[in-house]
């Protein structure tokens, strides 16, 4: 959560931070804000908002400087407002900070600053934290990036901060822990960012800093050093990703391009790995780890939210193609247990941005205990892609709109992939079940453009229940996990209250909540839990009910009793939830755009959700 960005070179720093900023709004966008160095002193424009409000506020004003840093908030410490936008400038005026991540200890830190005569506008833990460098570089005459170091030996929490100074207006310094950061390489120019978004229009050459290092970028050079001072020798990645992938490239939202774009990004999540024609898998990210996985005598899934919601598809899968028993567990919740983890154990973590907190945090306890964690991660570099022992990227291209769709529908093909795989070398698949499987994963990509053709015709059903105040989903089976993805869909983009529940749980409560006034969206695509799904539609009619069914193609039986059906096409069960969760993504989508609501952006949302 926050994107942040910085400039130093030769160009002019506003219109590139503002650029970067705007490819980092899914971080957040409670407010935005700038700090350059103009005429030697700090100026600092912060607004409210997004970043087109901050652009509105900078209109008209003459700022040139070609060094600044530049934030996009998702609030933590005090609420959106445009006092606790960042940047924030130090009681003396000398220093700006721009910070992504949470100061624990700031509140003891902040009575002693206070005590010491510092004052503070602010509710902000980042206020804090530039004062408090402040105070160290000035009672101990230090450089900035010396009492920089000092500070973060005394701070908890965490952090990607990046600091400017009006005394040395050549000089860029950043450091970071546990929040990401990238460095970008320019000809004589350096870019700073959350992630590669705002930098790959300039460079494809970048280095990921490490947790606990400190950067320097002054008079053209850069270096890195850790914690201890100790200069480090980073390594520079080339990347590959394409600047029109992360643009909207015609469609009205990131969420409409990232639902239709989905037959090709499932497609690109099995290039190289499925060969129809071999019939044969390879995935090279879990090579070494893949007997280690065959052989577990459990697996423990850890996720949060969309992602969390594939490893309950997968777990299905594990259990029934390799046998072995899988836990699935919210991160948020695994890391404040005692979970019993033994060596050998392994996790797969799921997320999409690979930056989640909660997600990071629970693989670190788990390693700890001797847990082999493989990473299902789409962002290349991210955090978790990097702790993890080994892992495959779903290849999905950058998810910029808030809600996951494209993401969830490749960790569902990786997860496949790597149970199909695991369950062939294990034994625990017949040769021409695995070689069915395969060919029927291979088509996934043209059933869901199948799919898709659906859309006028639930753009119509959106139209009808625009104005619902609550939704049912239910599902069973594979289609269970799909009926939460679908509820969790329309509630944080529509804002309208959905539950989601595995069909047959209905009598033991929900089925209380059923009136006319309920509509009732039941996934009952053809499977084996497929007659008792049609008893729950009956269920739900004889309450009247407004029931949206997703069925398989043909379905004669099915549109006789729901009032609306949208079907999809026929697959193994186990793959349909790559197919039966479409509709509920454009159902989610046509509501929210119909509502007025930001599809984007949904309120009070951010796409990676660095603290806990
Ligand atoms: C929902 C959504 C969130 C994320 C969750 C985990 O549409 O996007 O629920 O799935 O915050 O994020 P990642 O996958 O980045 O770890």
């Amino acid at each position: 959560m926050c994107g942040i960005v910085g400039y130093i070179g030769k160009k002019e720093a506003l219109p590139l931070l503002l650029k970067g900023l705007r490819r980092l709004e899914y971080r957040g966008y409670d407010s935005a804000g700038v700090a350059l160095i103009e005429n030697g002193s700090i100026g600092s424009y912060k607004k409210q908002g997004k970043v087109g409000d901050l652009e509105k506020v900078l209109q008209g004003q003459k700022v040139s400087s070609s060094i600044g840093i530049g934030h996009t908030r998702w609030a933590t410490h005090g609420e959106p407002n445009d006092v606790n936008a960042h940047p924030h400038v130090s009681n003396n005026g000398n220093l700006a900070i721009i910070h992504n991540g949470i100061i624990e200890n700031y509140g003891s830190l902040k009575e002693d600053l206070i005590s010491k005569g510092f004052e503070f506008s602010s509710d902000t833990d980042t206020e804090v934290l530039i004062n408090f460098i402040e105070y160290i570089q000035s009672s101990d005459n230090l450089t900035l990036e010396d009492a920089l170091r000092v500070a973060l030996s005394q701070v908890v929490g965490a952090y990607a901060i990046a600091i400017i100074s009006k005394d040395t207006p050549n000089k860029l310094v950043a450091a970071r822990k546990g929040s990401p950061m990238v460095l970008g390489l320019g000809k004589g120019e350096f870019f700073l960012a959350s992630d590669a978004t705002p930098i790959i229009e300039y460079t494809n050459e970048v280095i990921y800093l490490k947790d606990e290092e400190i950067l320097v970028i002054e008079d053209g050079n850069y270096h890195i050093k850790d914690s201890q001072d100790i200069p480090q020798t980073p390594h520079i990645h080339t990347l590959e990703l394409e600047l029109e992938a992360i643009e909207k490239g015609g469609h009205e939202h990131f969420m409409h391009k990232e639902i239709f774009g989905q037959p090709e990004s499932i497609a690109d999540c099995m290039r190289g790995r499925l060969n129809k024609e071999k019939g044969e898998l390879t995935l090279g990210g879990i090579r070494n780890y893949a007997k280690a996985l065959e052989n577990a005598d459990r697996i423990i899934i850890l996720a949060c939210g969309t992602s969390w919601h594939a490893g309950l598809v997968a777990e299905y899968v594990f259990e029934d193609l390799c046998r072995i028993p899988v836990e699935v567990e919210y991160a948020s919740e695994f890391r404040y247990r005692n979970p019993v983890i033994k060596e050998g154990d392994i996790v797969i973590a799921i997320s999409q941005s690979g930056e989640t907190a909660d997600t990071l945090a629970a693989i670190e306890l788990a390693k700890s205990r001797g847990a082999i964690v493989l990473g299902v991660v789409n962002t290349v570099g991210s955090s978790i892609s990097r702790v993890s022992h080994e892992g495959a990227y779903l290849h999905a291209g950058p998810e910029i709109g808030v809600a996951s769709t494209k993401a969830f529908t490749a960790q569902l093909t990786v997860l496949y992939m790597i149970a199909l795989r695991a369950a062939r070398n294990k034994g625990t698949i017949a040769e021409n079940r695995f070689q069915q499987l395969l060919r029927e994963l291979s088509l996934i990509p043209s059933k869901v453009e199948k799919a898709l053709l659906s859309n006028d015709k639930i753009e119509e059903i959106s139209e009808m229940f625009k104005n619902a105040s609550n939704f049912l989903y239910l599902g069973r089976g594979y289609n269970f996990p799909v009926a939460l993805e679908g509820a969790l869909k329309l509630k944080e983009i529509s804002y309208i209250h959905a539950e989601g529940y595995p069909a047959a749980e209905m009598k033991h409560g929900p089925i209380a909540l059923i009136d006319e006034n309920m509509p009732v969206v039941v996934i009952a695509t053809r499977d084996s839990s497929y007659d008792k799904i049609v008893s729950n539609i009956q269920e739900v009619k004889a309450r009247k009910g407004v029931v949206i069914a997703v069925v398989s193609e043909k379905d004669a039986l099915i549109p006789k009793m729901a009032d609306f059906t949208i079907e999809v096409p026929a697959t193994h069960e186990s793959l349909m939830p790559l197919v039966s969760v479409i509709p509920l993504q454009l159902l989610s989508y046509h509501i929210a755009v119909m509502r007025g609501a930001n599809v984007d952006q949904p309120r009070n949302l951010a796409k990676s959700v660095t603290v806990e």
